[in-house]
Order: C-alpha cells, then structure tokens, then sequence
C-alpha cells in the first residue's frame, strides 16, 4: 500500500475513485465550491433517498454524467458521516474505512480521499493508518489468482486543497502507514492457523524485526529448563511443539536513558484447554490464543518505525496447550519462574500461568519502570464487555488512568475493574502458594489480573489488559476492522507511548 497527499485542487485529480465523507445535514456545501453540478447531483440523490448521509451510507456515481469539470476522476464514492450534532471523530473514521471498502469491492486499484479542510497532520496520520487498516485483506491460502484478475487497492491519495506546502504531511502520512502495517502484521500473525503459526515460526517472524535499534533473543526448551521457567514449561508439556520464550527490545539511537516499559504477550499459539479440554464448537478460534503477542510485536515494529523516544522490552512466552499422555494435570503442582508455586486446577487457565513466567522474568531481567501484559485470558472478558472494550486492571492509578486517556484518544476502549486484595486472596491455594481458579464462576476476568498480580513487584508500575473480546471479531463491527484478527491495541498502546510522561 502507498500513501501520499496533495494539496492540488480536485479539477487537477486523476483517479479511480474520489472519497468524499459528507454529515447528512450540510452535504453539498462544500462540493458547491467546487462545481455547483455536483452539489446538484448530490441533493438530487438525497431527494430519491439514495444517500441521504447516515453513518453508513455509501453511493458510488460518475461525475462525468452529471459535470465535464472533473474529467479525471472516474467515480465519486460519497459516504455519510450523519447529523452534525452526533459527529464525533470515529464517524470520520468509519466514513473513511467504508469508503476504502467501497473502493475494493469496485475493484480499483487506486482511490483518493477528499478530506476536511484544516485537517492536521494527527488527523492525516491517523486517517493513513484507518486507510491500511481498511484495506487489510487475509488471502494467503487461497490458490485462485484472486490478485490478477482483481488488483487490490494499492495507492491512496489523502487531498487536502490548498493545504500549505510547508506542512509536513509527508511525514505524519508515512508514519501512519506504518502504524496500519504493523497492525495489519498483528492480523496476519492473529488469523494464521495453528499448524503454520507454530511457536517456532512465531519466533522466527520475531526474529525477522531485528536489525537496527531491534534485538531479538529466542530460548528453547533446554535453556528454560535452565533458566527455571517451570510455568511455562508444564504449559507446554502436553505438546510435540517447543516452546519460545523471545525476548525482544527496542532502543532509540538518542536516549539510553529513555523510560523502559516492558510489554509481555500471551503467547499461546494453539488453546485446545489441555486435560481440561474445551467443547469442540468453536474451538477452532483458539489459534488466535497468542495475540497478546502478536501485539507487543506490532508495537515494537511501530516504536522503531517511529524512532519513539522510549524503550522497550518484549517478552513473549509461547508454546501450545495441547492434552497427551504426558500433559500437566488438574491437580499438579509447578514452580515458576520467581519460585512462587502453583496449583493447577484447570489446564485451560493457561494463560495466566505462562503469564506468571513471563511477568517474572521481565521484572527481574530488566527491573523497567513499568509492565503492561496483553493476553486474551478469559471467556469471562467477553461476558463482561464482548468486543467493544477491553477490561485493564493493575497497581497503579496513573498508569491506568494513562492507558484510559489513549484509549480515549484512538477509539481502542478499556475499562477498568478493580483489583481488591478480597479478590487476591481467592487465588491463594490450600496447598501451595497461589492456584489458577478464582471462586468458581464469579469475576473471572479479576481472579485472571488477581493470580497475575503475585508475579509482579508490587514497586513496579503494572497493568493487565484482557484483550480476548478485542482482538478476534465473529463479525466486522468497524468499517476498518473486518472479521477474524483485529489488532487491537497497537494504536492504543502506541498513543500511550507516545504521550508517555
Ligand atoms: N484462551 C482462553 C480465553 C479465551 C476465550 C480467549 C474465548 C478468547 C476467546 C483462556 O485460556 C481460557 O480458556 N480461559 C478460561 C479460564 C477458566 C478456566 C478459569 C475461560 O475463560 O473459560
Ligand atoms: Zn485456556
Ligand atoms: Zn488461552
């Protein structure tokens, strides 16, 4: 995908398509300025009721037929962004992303976007990754030449007339290509199944971002076993696969003494509950078990694209949860990593346990000045928020309350749930330090951020995010979100990167 910007009038444009976001009640004001014949046409399409400029209206015409003054732009997509009154900046967003999809599906390989007048280089960047993100398309495993015969949308012009030429638009556009890669890279490691997404070719495409300001380390069975990452290991018991833990970091040429925030992923490639088995409906959904870390990956990707003047520490336990003959048991007791021990009551609370390993090992290797952990942990998370939130939890006001301002700010919503020491106590075992049940059915998102909490020094900055509701969609629910891996949370975490203080 290509993305550039012109500040040249739209009677100079050449293009397949021109995008036009519109609110429903001051429609052809604008286009009036331009040709008072497309305004024209526009109120005559309002008047048949075939756009009338609700969110989520789209009509696609050809200007030709109406002006001879645009003689270059092949087709006019308009798409509604409703009333003004109701306008909030997501409506811009999904009228982008729908307008993009009405471009692929017409098949054209080009589109330009005619956006608002004034608009700012956050909003140009941000609209160039809603831009990639709609555009995202899962088509690896289809053999039919779907590509030659439809070519799919490879440039985007953002038309912005008259908008100074001084104002670097160049730059806030390419670094919002980037941040849709990367997170378009999320959904690609999200949506491939479990027999290719193994740990070993996660920690390869891990492998494949080093260079530059990116180091990427991979450790195998032997040196876990070394090293005594007993959580992690008795996850992976059950499995032929090996189990990775990468370890990954970012460091801006300027600024060794940059914050260290470390970001640690769920890893699990493949969820079948282990011993615990989960019912076989839908189990098929669990190769997206390890998009916790296909996030911290995503993130990483963008922080270096970005040159974000903070570091990073990624650690990413990975590793299947399979049943066999030797698999751990409901029943068993492990140590992890930082010798606290563990009573495994269900197989299928795995995350939290490879979790205890990872959460471990990143407080005590790189001491940051603060931990958050992605994990799609809990069926519960879903049950609480379904796919419109994410539940965060932690030890430390300001963190959360900066993780909620970003959440805020990009449109990628958390909310948080509180994390009482009544609730820390549920996951304390009769017979060994901490279990990964909390009391049967109740707040089972919380006794997941609970169990976790015994993994981190409570001096350390930390915060959980369940992103099990988030990161996997049944159902396109955003124009620029389609089904399957979302890569949720890339913008959100690097909103907060960003405005780290
Ligand atoms: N990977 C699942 C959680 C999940 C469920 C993610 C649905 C995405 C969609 C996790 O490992 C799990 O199985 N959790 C159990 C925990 C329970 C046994 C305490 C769950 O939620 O049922
Ligand atoms: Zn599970
Ligand atoms: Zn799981």
């Amino acid at each position: 995908m290509q993305i550039s910007w012109s500040n040249s009038s739209i009677h100079q444009l050449k293009t397949s398509a021109l995008i036009v976001p519109l609110l429903a009640d001051v429609a052809p004001s604008r286009l009036r300025g331009f040709d008072p014949r497309l305004a024209e046409a526009i109120t005559k399409l309002n008047s048949h009721h075939d756009w009338r400029g609700d969110k989520g209206d789209v009509a696609l015409f050809y200007p030709a037929t109406v002006t001879d003054r645009l003689p270059h732009v092949a087709r006019i997509i308009l798409v509604g962004m409703g009333h003004q009154a109701d306008w909030s900046y997501e409506s811009m967003r999904q009228a982008v992303g729908l307008g993009i999809q009405t471009a692929k599906k017409h098949r054209l390989s080009d589109a330009a976007i005619l956006l608002p007048e004034g608009t700012s280089l956050a909003t140009a960047r941000d609209l160039a990754t809603i831009v990639t993100l709609a555009a995202y398309d899962f088509s690896y495993y289809k053999t039919q030449a779907r590509a030659k015969d439809h070519p799919s949308l490879g440039r985007v012009v953002l038309c912005l007339p008259g908008a100074e030429v001084e104002i670097n638009y160049t730059q806030a556009v390419a670094a919002g290509l980037a941040i849709g890669q990367a997170t378009n890279f999320v959904r690609d490691l999200t949506n491939h199944p479990a027999n290719v997404m193994t740990p070993r070719h996660l920690a390869q495409d891990a492998k494949e971002l080093a260079g530059g300001d990116v180091q990427v380390q991979v450790y195998g069975r032997a040196e876990l076993e070394k090293i005594k990452m007993g959580a992690l290991l008795a996850v992976a018991r059950g499995s032929v696969e090996e189990p990775q833990l990468i370890v990954a970091q970012y460091t801006p040429k300027l600024g060794k003494k940059a914050p260290l925030i470390a970001l640690v992923g769920k890893g699990i490639t493949f969820d079948s509950g282990g011993i615990s088995i989960k019912p076989s409906d839908g189990m098929e959904e669990m190769k997206m078990d390890m998009a916790g870390a296909a996030t911290a990956l995503g993130v990483l990707a963008v922080a270096r694209a970005l040159e974000l003047p903070i570091r990073l520490a990624v650690v990413l336990p990975v590793t299947e949860n399979l049943p066999s003959g030797s698999a751990t048991k409901p029943g068993d007791i492990i140590t992890a990593y930082n010798s606290t021990t563990i009573e495994i009551l269900n197989t299928d609370a795995e995350g939290r346990v490879v979790l205890a390993d990872g959460l471990a090992y990143a407080a005590q290797e790189f001491a940051p000045d603060a931990i958050i952990d992605l994990a799609t942990l809990t069926g519960a998370a879903i049950v609480a928020l379904g796919h419109e939130a994410a539940p965060v939890m932690g030890n430390n006001a300001a963190l959360v309350t900066a993780i909620k301002e970003a959440a805020e700010r990009t449109g990628e919503r958390v909310w948080e749930l509180p994390l009482w020491d009544e609730y820390k106590e549920q996951v304390k075992s009769e017979i060994a330090d901490v279990k990964n049940l909390g009391e049967g059915r109740t707040a089972g998102v919380i006794a997941g951020g609970a169990f976790l909490s015994y993994f981190v020094p409570e001096d350390i900055p930390w915060v959980h995010i369940d992103i099990a509701g988030t990161s996997m969609l049944d159902k396109s629910r955003r124009s620029y979100m389609p089904k399957g891996g979302s890569g949720w949370g890339v913008r959100l975490l690097v909103d907060l990167l960003e405005n780290w203080k």
